[in-house]
């Protein structure tokens, strides 16, 4: 319906094609369905490198399927473990991560992303960052326990010296039904 302005979700993978290239590295931070796993997979190529977190076995399992169905299986790796320990997997420094909170689309949706796993997986986020790299939240706050939690990341997004990180938020301040909205991090050079 809006090309310009269509949703969180899109607006958060524009912001990351910008920074992430060819032979980039990458984290997607809550693997889910898989598309934003596999929109950077192809932003990438063959040459760089995608680290993929769920913590639910058949979200890794459906990503796997339709990275393979793409072509692109070869550049991401697929692994059962919260965000938190992110840092225990990926050697850094990366170009981008994306969070996409909330829960499983289609799955149990008790099974649902945290304020304080998700703030230590920003912080580890923002350790892993190359200067000049992007880390994006689509942050989802209409679902039991989605309030707290976007609460918890505003306040911690909204703290963060200036000197180091350029913060920004875009909510779709007309839209009806709680509409997620995006935070995005930009890592100073
Ligand atoms: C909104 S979905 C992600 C949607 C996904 N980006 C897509 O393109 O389909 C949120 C995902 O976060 C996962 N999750 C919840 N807690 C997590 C944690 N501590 N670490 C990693 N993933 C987690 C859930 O299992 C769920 O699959």
């Amino acid at each position: 319906m809006y090309s310009v302005l269509p949703n969180a979700v899109i607006l958060a993978k524009e912001y990351v094609a910008k920074v992430l290239k060819p032979g980039g590295k990458a984290i997607d931070a809550t693997t889910g369905n898989g598309h934003d796993t596999l929109f950077m997979a192809g932003l990438v190529g063959d040459t760089g490198r995608v680290y993929a977190f769920d913590i639910q076995q058949v979200a890794l399992d459906k990503t796997l399927a339709r990275l393979q169905e793409a072509g692109a299986d070869k550049q991401v790796e697929l692994i059962r473990a919260g965000h938190e320990l992110m840092a225990q997997y990926v050697t850094g420094p990366v170009d981008a991560v994306m969070f996409n909170l909330g829960y499983l689309p289609g799955g149990d949706h008790r099974i649902i992303t945290r304020p304080k796993t998700t703030l230590d997986a920003v912080r580890a986020g923002l350790d892993l960052l190359k200067a000049g790299g992007l880390m994006t939240l689509v942050v989802y706050w209409g679902h039991p326990g989605g309030e707290e939690e976007a609460q918890a990341v505003d306040e911690f997004a909204s703290v963060l010296p200036q000197e180091e990180f350029a913060v920004a938020r875009l909510s779709f301040l007309n839209r009806r039904q709680a509409p997620p909205y995006v935070i995005i991090i930009e890592k100073s050079r």
